[in-house]
């Protein structure tokens, strides 16, 4: 699915951040991506989402090179392909939960036939997330961990093809983010979603099923 060659990134404040990093998923791969703070974790998962670009080497998802893409295809790219959740919720606080999830569904324009299909998709993800009584709740209503989950169901909406977390338990307390990584995992299992995630944490590393550690710019397994 995603074949990342020689990338080197550098920042001038900080120098090299990725040095000739490689690496290759497979559909179906759940990834974790561990490292001390500052390692690069967040840069590396930017360059997959197409945020922003390598200095040097290559990005192919699906055989298309992505690390020469205008703003404008990374934005049909992103959409397209893949759903992030970060380490805050990021919900919108006038919307309701449901409104919240079906937001993406307006990014670009989807057939009314397909409109219906992803609103049932929305419906069953969160019903698997334990958030389907919630529909009509303001996120300020919610707790942090059903906002997080609601996040993860707005960020599969569309049925990206891979999933990036940035720290997605981050901001939970333990039992929340205990919750949070089995769902990823059954995700994973169940439905096939592709998972790359950075994290802290090593129980949810332990749901994944390849390691890596990034540290001196590249990742060792
Ligand atoms: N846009 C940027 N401009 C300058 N430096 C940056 C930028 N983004 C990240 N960095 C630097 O790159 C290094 C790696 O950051 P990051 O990828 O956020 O690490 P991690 O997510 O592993 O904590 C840090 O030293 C950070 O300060
Ligand atoms: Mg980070």
């Amino acid at each position: 699915m995603l074949r990342l060659e020689n990338i080197c990134k550098s920042f001038v404040q900080r120098g090299v951040v990725l040095d000739n990093l490689s690496l290759m998923v497979k559909d179906g791969d759940s990834i974790s991506i561990t490292g001390p703070s500052g390692s690069g974790k967040t840069t590396l998962l930017n360059l997959i989402g197409a945020l922003d670009r390598p200095d040097s080497g290559s990005l192919y998802f699906r055989n298309k090179n992505i690390g020469s893409l205008d703003d404008d295809e990374s934005a049909y790219y992103r959409n397209r392909n893949i759903g992030f959740v970060f380490q805050d919720h990021l919900l919108l606080p006038y919307l309701t939960v449901w409104e919240n999830i079906i937001l993406p569904l307006s990014a670009y324009r989807i057939e009314a036939g397909e409109y219906a299909s992803r609103e049932d998709h929305a419906k069953l993800l969160m019903e698997r997330t334990g958030i389907s009584g919630l529909s009509g709740k303001y996120p300020f209503q919610i707790s942090g961990g059903e906002a997080q989950r609601t996040t993860l169901v707005r960020a599969l909406v569309n049925r990206p093809d891979l999933l990036l977390g940035d720290e997605p338990t981050g901001s939970l307390d333990s039992e929340n983010a205990e919750l949070l990584g089995t769902i990823l995992s059954d995700l994973n299992r169940d439905m096939g979603i592709t998972l790359i995630v950075a994290t802290h944490s090593p129980d949810l590393a332990g749901k994944m099923k390849k390691n890596y550690r990034l540290a001196g710019g590249k990742l060792q397994q």
